[in-house]
């Protein structure tokens, strides 16, 4: 008899199993790994595991966005099936539209909730090639504490940083903090620097590299000056390493307590408050410095969406999984976990995110003013425009050439670019 039921129940088991299996998918994710990425993802997407009885696959990139777009363009273009979802960068959407699926329809009502513009950055001839997750904007992150023992202000423009950034680490290098820098930010050479140096030239007045009309503007006095400007910072207030840091190696330095300032994207807030970062609740931040006269703080729009592949053989969970991470649920876990800025509008009034991230409600003005790369005028070509910038930027800086002939050359170069039509 109890070998009977025992049977029974297994056989109950046996069958359960081979029905989940049969409706269950494996939903494989590709993405770039930065900060605590992996475990928010982890975190997040469990309670859709749950609910669903479909697996995510997690399939970790490296952090570069410039390494992503290269591999996963390969992939692409060779129609790989083994990728459901792919987490894009906002300025992806052109060149990439023809290899997602539209989600204007399923998304109908879940995308009016989201900021217009950012469902707008992600439409491509009408096409919704990919739904938001988060949205980027940097700041200017400042070590409270070192500037009140100085009695140093927090600075408005680049100028003001400069010195800034000088008094302090000299002072603390003499006192005996030898390993402590003045200022770290993104100066590899890949997109990362792009942010970087659009912000520099713009916050002097000196536009936006290609214009929305498609003008090339790049080649002014202004963003000369503001790149002859960064030079100096280069082994003075910076560490020449930072020729090759990106975002987390920005991070590293800054969160084991070696630099003054920092400039990077919200995801560093919630990181340097945690319990293992040697400047929790030393620091605070603000919008990035202005060129000075009556140029604005300029702050390249950033941002993370999900899209879903053409070649995808499990389509239908593959949509269902996308609408999740860009729904209300996903983005609030994501904003209180990894302090990302959503892009649902109604999150920036949620009493639980401004209590844990207060950076989170007070970046709403800075992103919705934020500076978009000229990923819409130049269309597909824009990875060429961008990695012809960062090169004659990354160039200037490393003393290969001045930045005016750098820039007289690369404004040449990208109006041939522009002769083959983008
Ligand atoms: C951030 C931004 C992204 C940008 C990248 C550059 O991840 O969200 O848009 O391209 O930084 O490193």
């Amino acid at each position: 008899m109890i070998k009977k039921l025992k049977l029974g129940a297994l056989t109950a088991l046996v069958s359960v199993a081979m029905s989940t299996a049969v409706l269950a998918d494996n939903i494989h994710y590709v993405a770039g790994v930065t900060g605590n990425a992996l475990e928010t993802f982890k975190n997040i997407v469990k309670p859709w595991e749950k609910e669903t009885g479909h697996t995510v696959t997690f399939v970790p990139m490296p952090a570069s966005t410039t390494d992503q777009f290269g591999q996963y363009r390969l992939w692409l273009a060779a129609g790989n099936a083994d990728i459901d979802l792919y987490q894009t960068d906002v300025i992806w959407a052109p060149q990439l539209s023809e290899q997602f699926i539209d989600l204007s329809e399923v998304a109908k009502d879940l995308a009016p909730k989201h900021f217009k513009a950012i469902i707008e950055s992600q439409t491509v001839n009408g096409k919704l090639v990919a739904l938001p997750l988060f949205t980027d904007a940097p700041a200017l992150y400042y070590r409270k504490d070192l500037l009140a023992k100085y009695n140093v202000d927090v600075p408005k423009t680049w100028e003001e940083l400069t010195v800034a950034a000088k008094t302090v680490q000299d002072a603390e290098r003499a006192a005996g903090n030898a390993d402590l820098w003045g200022f770290v930010f993104q100066a590899n050479a890949y997109e990362g620097l792009t942010c970087n140096a659009l912000e520099w030239v713009k916050s002097f007045g000196g536009g936006q590299i290609v214009e929305p009309d498609g003008s090339i503007s790049i080649n002014n006095k202004k963003a000369i000056a503001a790149i002859e400007l960064v030079k100096t910072w280069v082994g003075t207030i910076a560490p020449e390493g930072v020729l090759a840091y990106q975002e987390e190696e920005a991070r590293g330095v800054w969160q084991t307590g070696n630099a003054v300032f920092m400039r990077n994207w919200p995801y560093a807030y919630g990181l340097g408050n945690s319990d293992d970062s040697v400047v929790k609740g030393k620091f605070g931040v603000v919008p990035l410095p202005t060129g000075g006269g009556n140029a604005n703080s300029a702050a390249t729009l950033g941002g993370w969406n999900v899209a879903v592949s053409k070649y995808s053989k499990k389509q239908d969970a593959a949509i269902s999984l996308a609408l999740y991470l860009a729904g209300p649920v996903a983005q609030k876990e994501r904003a209180l976990i990894a302090s990302n800025l959503p892009t649902i509008v109604s999150l920036y009034d949620d009493a639980d995110i401004a209590a844990q991230q207060p950076i989170i409600p007070r970046w709403k003005d800075v992103f919705l003013q934020a500076v978009p790369r000229p990923s819409a005028p130049t269309k597909a070509k824009y990875n060429e425009v961008s990695s012809k910038f960062w090169s004659a930027v990354h160039s200037s800086l490393s003393g290969d050439g001045s930045t005016a002939e750098n820039f007289e050359i690369l404004a040449l170069d990208l109006e041939d670019l522009k002769g083959s039509g983008w």
